[in-house]
């Protein structure tokens, strides 16, 4: 069954882009969100019939933030879908990082993901799915291998924080999913990633669709369940 109302907060390319498109294609509207110049957005929402639109916002700016809500006016989804991510610097190591690239990594990767989620709850209709866009990397459980040290830290975080917000949300009709996308051939992903675009957003809809499950699951795209 499709998803009536989505939105993506950072659609403006990867994963996010494939998203709202697929979404759209499904029968949904999309409320897609950049940060800034999104060409390749653009062209998905004025192919779409309408079914995506183009909204805007930094969830590292809680001013970007406001003004997002501010208009949103009274607008519902069925779906909030928090995607923006980054990979922090390339060396990945506590020992070389310094306070600045940490703290903007751990922020825009685990603090704002939370805090322009719950910006949005109000917007969350009934029976409705938060879901975030973590990485199994981001298991602690599942670690076993090391390597992107900081980027797991950041994903961890959020894990983290995630679980702490569906304790907050206990007892409210809203279903929380943690999504693990596979790896996949985005920028970030790069180029020897193993799946495309559209096999791993072709497995997060299925995902998304079906979700049913009250509570909070950590699940990647072929629906297997993770470990914390
Ligand atoms: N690709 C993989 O293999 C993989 C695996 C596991 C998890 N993930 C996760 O999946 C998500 C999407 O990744 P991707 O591979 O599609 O990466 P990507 O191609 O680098 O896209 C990242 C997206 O996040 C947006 N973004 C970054 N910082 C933002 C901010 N402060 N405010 C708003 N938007 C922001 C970017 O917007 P701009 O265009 O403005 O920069 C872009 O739309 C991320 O959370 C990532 O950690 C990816």
């Amino acid at each position: 069954m499709s998803i009536p109302s989505t939105i993506i907060i950072g659609a403006s390319r990867g994963l996010g882009l494939g998203l709202a498109r697929a979404l759209a294609e499904h029968g949904g509207t999309v409320t897609a969100t950049a940060r800034g110049h999104a060409p390749d957005l653009a062209a998905a929402a004025a192919a779409s019939a309408g079914r995506i639109t183009i909204a805007t916002v930094d969830i590292d700016d809680d001013v970007s933030i406001a003004t997002l809500l501010a208009g949103l006016g009274e607008q519902r989804f069925d779906l909030v879908l928090v995607n923006a991510g980054v990979s922090g610097p390339r060396h990945g190591s506590a020992t070389a990082v310094t306070r600045d690239e940490l703290a903007d990594l751990l922020w825009t990767n685990a603090i704002a993901p939370i805090r322009v989620a719950e910006a949005l709850l109000p917007h969350l209709n009934d029976n409705g799915t938060l879901a975030f866009m973590s990485s199994r990397l981001g298991s602690v459980a599942l670690n076993t291998e090391g390597g992107f040290d900081l980027y797991r830290a950041s994903k961890a975080a959020l894990n983290t924080l995630t679980r702490s917000l569906a304790v907050r949300l206990k007892g409210r009709p809203i279903r929380l999913l943690t999504l693990h996308p596979g790896w996949v051939r985005t920028d970030m992903g790069g180029p020897n990633a193993t799946l495309s675009v559209e096999e791993s957003v072709a497995g997060l809809v299925k995902v998304l669709e079906a979700n049913r499950t009250p509570g909070h699951r950590y699940v990647q795209y072929d629906g297997q369940e993770l470990a914390w």
